[in-house]
């Protein structure tokens, strides 16, 4: 065996001290009862990289519901038990959150088994992780408290900056854990190690089988974290994005048309990013997007929006106004978005963007009192008549606030009798 870490000092360093003291009390509660607990995942890593992180999960190796329960009780702590997987969540007076989780108790259990078992049991809790360099835990035990265990080679993976898996099929065991790689990659500038990015291959089939609901979670946290041309640059050269992406194509178009929707809440961004990845630009098919039902009404405006028809008369900014139904549901930048995704339709997207240029700066020429001063009794011709001199405005056609009048005042008596 190779000589022991100590992490105390790290985790000294990038703990908080409310943190620190729930640690060392979990672990000294654990040594009184014969048990061993462990801080173990993500924040394993970043206390190494010395990060700020506050996801506490600890494994207990023993029943850890029970335990959990213990100490729940003894230091006033919410308890929710998740009884089916073996774990509980426990929420402290002060607000911290902890995870609790056993590592597999069947193995622990086992009449007669070797007097080192527990340290097998939290090493078959790592094993079934995704990276090695997520796949260590520091002791808690107050004989051994920040010792690093490590059965993997995950240190070293840190130092090196690879993101290395466990085993073969770890992508098929969970093909998500491909979009986290490529998170981790960006986020701690790291790289897939080549084996590791070979067994992607292996995974295709088990990306088709995953439910919308996972891939988009998982795509939020990565647009969160990541510009999404990169993502999809990387997604590409790793040959799945269209095994995330059904129908979906990265290139030069795409890329280029990006930036119109980069600025929409994520959610609605990787909504509507698979229709625009296609490269005709038409909806072929909702295909995974449109399952979920709350964006399905999204789906329904784009397929509108990507309709010719009620572009075809647009030949003027102008001609949007009143047309504006089309577009509002959407932002104006979906909506030129759509246009010039769509090839024919590049000329409406600019007549689009003139539009909402002229539409944000439009001199306040024409009011309903205007109209009463001209004598028009308040009515449905009022909409009517503003929206008609606003055309113009915006068209151009009149080009100071006494123009407006005459033309709102000819309009009015071009509609009476
Ligand atoms: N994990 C896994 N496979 C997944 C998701 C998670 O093996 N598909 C394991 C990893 O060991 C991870 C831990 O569960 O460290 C906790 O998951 P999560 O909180 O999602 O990840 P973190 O590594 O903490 O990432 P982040 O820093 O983004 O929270």
């Amino acid at each position: 065996a190779s000589e022991t870490v100590n992490m105390e000092e790290n985790m000294r360093m990038t703990l908080p001290d409310s943190i620190q003291r729930w640690l060392r009390a979990v672990g000294e509660e654990g040594a009184r009862q014969h048990l061993r607990t462990y801080l173990i995942g993500g924040v394993v890593r970043d206390i190494i990289l010395q990060k700020g992180n506050e996801d506490i999960d600890i494994a207990v190796e023993g029943d850890g519901i029970a335990f959990a329960s213990d100490i729940a009780s003894k230091w006033n702590g919410e308890i929710h038990k998740h009884e089916a997987f073996g774990t509980a969540t426990i929420t402290w007076p002060d607000g911290l959150k902890m995870d609790i989780a056993s590592s597999r108790t069947e193995f622990y259990e086992k009449p007669g088994s070797l007097p080192d078992v527990e340290s097998s049991t939290l090493k078959e809790d790592l094993f079934r992780r995704d990276f090695t360099i997520n796949a260590m835990a520091l002791a808690l035990h107050p004989e051994e408290f920040g010792n690093l265990i490590d059965h993997f080679s995950g240190l070293e993976d840190l130092k090196r900056g690879s993101i290395r898996v466990l085993h073969n099929l770890s992508f098929v065991e969970d093909p998500t854990r491909i979009l986290r790689a490529i998170r981790f990659e960006h986020r701690f500038d790291f790289a897939m190690d080549h084996e590791t990015e070979a067994f992607i291959a292996q995974a295709v089939n088990a990306i088709h089988a995953l439910s919308t609901d996972r891939i988009l979670a998982e795509f939020q946290r990565l647009t969160a974290e990541m510009p999404p041309a990169q993502l999809f640059h990387r997604l590409q050269k790793l040959d799945v994005l269209s095994a995330f992406l059904p129908g979906a194509v990265w290139d030069n178009t795409a890329e280029r048309l990006l930036p119109y929707i980069t600025s929409l809440q994520s959610s609605l961004f990787m909504t509507l990013l698979p229709l625009f990845l296609q490269e005709s630009g038409r909806v072929l098919s909702a295909g995974r997007v449109a399952v979920r039902k709350q964006d399905k009404q999204l789906v329904r405006h784009v397929h509108h929006l990507l309709d010719e028809s009620w572009a075809l008369s647009i030949e003027r900014p102008g001609d949007f106004h009143r047309i504006a139904a089309h577009v509002s549901p959407l932002s104006v930048d979906i909506a030129v978005y759509c246009l010039e995704y769509s090839a024919r339709q590049p000329e409406k997207a600019s007549l689009l963007r003139q539009y909402q240029e002229k539409w944000q700066e439009l001199p306040s020429w024409i009011s309903g009192a205007d109209l009463r001063r001209l004598g028009l009794r308040p009515g449905p011709l009022y909409k009517f008549i503003i929206s008609e001199t606003e055309k113009a405005i915006i068209n151009e056609e009149i080009t100071s606030s006494q123009e407006a009048l005459n033309y709102a005042e000819a309009l009015i008596h071009s509609c009476q009798p």
